[in-house]
């Protein structure tokens, strides 16, 4: 028995890293899975795993920053499954600069994919979990929305968003049994950090007190617990996932 059995869960951004890891997760729970991604065809190998799990796969192409998007995708995912439980909001992107250098379509981008992007899938898919009178919202912030960073301006100034977001989302839909809480990783190994320098990780490498980056399945398994009754009595909260980077 999974802790997970019987739910279906949608995934944004799933076609690699941390979004790939969570689907996993909640697929090796127990759950189905409709997975999302700017590209379909860049989905085949996180649909493949989840279906070598027994589970049941939708696997779409969405631009989380696109209403229309958006609401075709959660349409869909509806009419293949009836329901949905979980929805994790990970898509996000960078556009890094210093702020006296950012082009204003970099500020513009970050915030459409990260914080937008989170407003219109929680918005599609609250209307379906309020008839059904329960699910699990789990969103991905980032310590750099709670302590900044030179150079993420646009990202830090998103994944705040997200976190305040998600505290208002989990004061609305708190009446209808609907839980929203954010994650916020600090250094994770995936394609967002590998293209920095050897230098800046050996530097950041000093400040995590754990001595070591994160796994994307570090963060899978916080998001696994958020979506599960095991966190039935929290909502409204942020769980840091860095090895101590922020306390
Ligand atoms: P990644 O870049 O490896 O994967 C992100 C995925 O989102 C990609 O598959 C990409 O195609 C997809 N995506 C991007 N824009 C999209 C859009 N408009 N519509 C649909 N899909 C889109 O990133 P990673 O590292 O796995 O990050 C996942 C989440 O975790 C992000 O929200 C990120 O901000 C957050 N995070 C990551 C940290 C890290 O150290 N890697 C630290 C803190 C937060």
């Amino acid at each position: 028995m999974g802790q997970l059995d019987g739910k279906t869960a949608l995934v944004t951004g799933a076609a690699r890293g941390i979004g790939r890891a969570i689907a996993e997760k909640l697929a090796g729970a127990g759950a189905d899975l409709v997975v999302c991604d700017l590209e379909h065809a860049w989905l085949a190998e996180t649909a493949q795993a989840i279906t070598a799990m027994g589970r049941k796969t939708l696997a779409l192409a969405t631009d989380v920053s696109q209403g229309p998007s958006v609401q075709r995708t959660v349409d869909e995912a509806l009419q293949a499954f009836g329901r949905l439980d979980i929805l994790v909001n990970n898509a996000g992107i960078t556009r890094d600069g210093l702020l006296v250098r950012m082009a204003e379509e970099d500020f513009d981008r970050v915030l459409a994919v990260n914080l937008k992007g989170t407003f219109l899938f929680t918005k599609a898919v609250a209307r379906a979990m309020m008839k059904q009178k329960s699910g699990a919202i789990i969103n991905l912030a980032s310590i750099i929305g709670l302590i900044g960073n030179a150079g993420q301006c646009n990202y830090a100034a998103s994944k705040a968003g997200v976190i305040a977001l998600t505290k208002s989302a989990a004061r609305e839909l708190a009446g209808r049994n609907i839980r929203v809480n954010a994650v916020a990783p600090g250094f994770i190994e995936t394609k967002m950090t590998a293209e920095l320098s050897e230098t800046l990780r050996n530097k950041m490498l000093e400040t995590i007190p754990l001595a070591r980056f994160g796994l994307p399945e570090d963060v899978a398994n916080i998001v696994l617990f958020l979506a599960s009754d095991a966190s039935a009595y929290m909502t409204g909260q942020v769980l840091n996932v860095s090895g101590g980077m922020v306390m």
